[in-house]
């Protein structure tokens, strides 16, 4: 996720650029740019770091100019870094790019450019966009975008000047959001609304597919083949707080609802083409070492621990190689058993935790291989692991991690498969019918998003209690983990998780009339035997909500007080579901108890401290 903003009108581009890019930053803040059209032409300025770093270059050596493009950065091709910064240009610099989203095929582009005499500077796939338009172009800048975007596969929104056609801004969406801002003698381009909503409350909203050609009289809407558009104008309503968190009242639930996108685009390419096998090619390890892996430690802390306890049933499940589960701050005071064939993975939303941080480098030190789970491209982790696989589910904002977490499932997935298909752990069937079932995951939890008015209610009602239990067996005990960290860390309600079996050797007798017990019961083949444990606690009085797979509600009915059916998937896939509306009742709890969803007391989002 990045954030793109564009200007062209009468004013000095570069104040709105920035004061765009300023309400932008909540997208990615890694690095930061600005292009401009100037006395002298087409200028660049750009630079690692956050905005202020930019500021601060600027206004030294100010871009003077009516039309210009900006650009906030959160990495996914190529490090932070000044020259891996936007806009990016083409060797004759007169075509400026900035790009939110990711081009698939980008290295296929790329060889083919350079064949044709382009030199590259970055490791971006932006930097190859700016080179394909500079090919396309034969005069109309319009058309070379439109020739340049039917080559590229994946998720973009785009602008782009060209100094032969100073006059114009062009503007391009596809499955990237972008909205044009429409005012008076001047338009704007923002991947948001808050960028440009000082200016203007009219905008139009482009769908994917769909492009404009902005001058400083008007905007031009048509679709990426050409065919001209008319729409209707959005009037926004919304102030600028409620607009940065793009109408949600709190980052938390924005970052719940993003997390069917956050799926696709942890997911978007790493399946092949056929939709059939799962191949990780960013991982520099090599097929002969996946065959040589005898042991796995997934080490991390808090939510990306449970992350881990899923990742575990996963690879063992898939791959039948044992895996060992650590909390990082527990790690290295273990003396734990690392060998050159121990492939040792770290899991990091912030990929700044300094006990994860230390426990690769213990896992390093001792000679096994490290691979990151994170979602911050360049960060410490990401840099000293052997390998990575990002999550791309964007920059996360509210303290308690939700997005997050579920795309560190999914790359669990992802990693899972990926070995399967070297190790051929699988029936090819087996494998494929998972794929299938991966990527129905994202409709599955808008299915489940739909039904958060229920979920509100279920929270309210349980909002007054003191304590509360979540149970699960398998991986459901790993989601109710998560799910009790949850609730806790936003609503201060005290909770505890327990495998359902474990209940009765000593917990059980907390449970009196009316505590309200949480029950995961997503496994088909321990149905049986979890309904058992909801008997132990309905029998002493508890109230008991079941999440229970689609389809098993009348029976789950039978026995408990209230149930909530999350679609019908694979077992070992139920995670990224169940999750869903354990997140909601947290962040419902929460908002019944008129806490500070987004910054819960004695938290903070990154702990860089052991
Ligand atoms: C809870 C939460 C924390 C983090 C933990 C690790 O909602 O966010 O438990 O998961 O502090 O942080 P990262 O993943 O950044 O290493």
């Amino acid at each position: 996720m990045c954030g793109i903003v564009g200007y062209i009108g009468k004013r000095d581009s570069q104040a709105i650029l920035l004061e765009g890019l300023k309400k932008l930053e909540y997208r990615g803040y890694d690095s930061a740019g600005i292009a401009v059209f100037t006395g002298d032409g087409l200028q660049l300025k750009k630079s690692k770091g956050r905005l202020a770093v930019l500021e601060d270059i600027l206004r030294g050596d100010p871009l003077a100019g009516s039309v210009g493009i900006g650009h906030t950065r959160w990495a996914t091709h190529g490090k932070p870094s000044d020259v891996n910064s936007h806009p990016h240009t083409d060797n004759s610099a007169q075509f400026s790019v900035v790009h939110n989203g990711i081009v698939e095929n980008y290295l296929e582009l790329k060889d083919e450019l350079i064949e044709k005499g382009h030199v590259f500077v970055s490791e971006t796939d932006t930097e190859v966009i700016s080179h394909l338009i500079a090919e396309q172009y034969t005069g109309n800048i319009v058309e070379a975008v439109q020739r340049a975007v039917k080559c590229m596969r994946g998720a973009f929104a785009l602008g782009v000047l060209c100094s032969y056609e100073p006059e114009k801004l062009v503007a391009v969406r596809f499955a990237s959001p972008l909205v044009i801002g429409v005012g008076d003698g001047e338009n704007f381009i923002g991947s948001d609304i808050p960028a440009i909503l000082e200016h203007t409350r009219n905008v139009f909203i482009l769908n994917d597919g769909e492009m404009a050609v902005l001058t400083r009289e008007g905007v031009e809407l048509m679709t990426t083949e050409g065919d001209n558009i008319s729409k209707e104008i959005t009037r926004v309503e919304w102030d600028l707080v409620t607009a940065e968190k793009a109408g949600f009242d709190h980052f938390m639930l924005k970052e719940i609802y993003e997390q069917p996108k956050a799926y696709r685009d942890t997911m978007r390419g790493r399946i092949g083409e056929d939709g059939k096998s799962v191949l990780l090619k960013e991982l520099q390890m090599s097929d002969e070492y996946v065959k040589s892996i005898r042991k796995v430690q997934i080490v991390a802390c808090g939510t990306a621990y449970h992350a881990g306890l899923v990742g575990k049933t996963v690879i063992e499940s898939l791959v039948r190689i044992p895996v060992e589960n650590d909390v990082a701050s527990e790690y290295r005071y273990r003396s734990p058993i690392i060998t050159p064939d121990t492939l040792v993975i770290v899991v990091s939303q912030s990929g700044e935790t300094a006990d994860t941080l230390a426990a690769l480098r213990e896992a390093q030190r001792n000679g096994a291989r490290v691979l990151a789970i994170t979602n911050v491209v360049g960060s410490s982790v990401a840099r000293e692991a052997d390998d990575v696989l990002v999550t791309w589910a964007g920059p996360e904002i509210a303290v308690a991690s939700t997005k997050a977490y579920t795309s560190q499932l999914i790359a669990f997935y992802l990693l899972g498969l990926h070995m399967t298909r070297v190790l051929g752990t699988q029936e090819t069937s087996q494998e494929e019918e998972m794929i299938t079932a991966l990527q129905q995951l994202p409709e599955q939890v808008e299915e489940i998003l739909q039904q958060a008015a229920v979920l509100k209610q279920v929270a309210e009602s349980i909002a007054h209690h003191r304590s509360l239990f979540f149970i699960g067996r398998g991986v459901d005990y790993a989601v109710a983990q998560e799910g009790s960290l949850k609730l806790k860390e936003i609503s201060y309600i005290h909770s505890e998780a327990y495998a359902a079996g474990e209940l009765k050797h000593g917990t059980l007798a907390l449970i009196e009339d009316d505590v309200p017990v949480i029950a995961l019961v997503t496994q088909e083949a321990l149905y049986e035997k979890t309904l058992s444990n909801i008997k132990e606690v309905k029998a002493r009085g508890a109230h008991v909500l079941s999440i229970v797979n689609s389809g098993f509600e009348l029976e789950a009915a039978k026995s408990v007080d209230e149930v909530f059916a999350i679609p019908k998937t694979l077992p070992l896939l139920t995670p990224a579901l169940a999750v869903v509306p354990l997140q909601l009742l947290s962040y419902y709890a929460s908002l019944a108890l008129g806490h500070d969803v987004d910054k819960p007391r004695n938290l903070a989002k990154s702990v860089t401290v052991e």
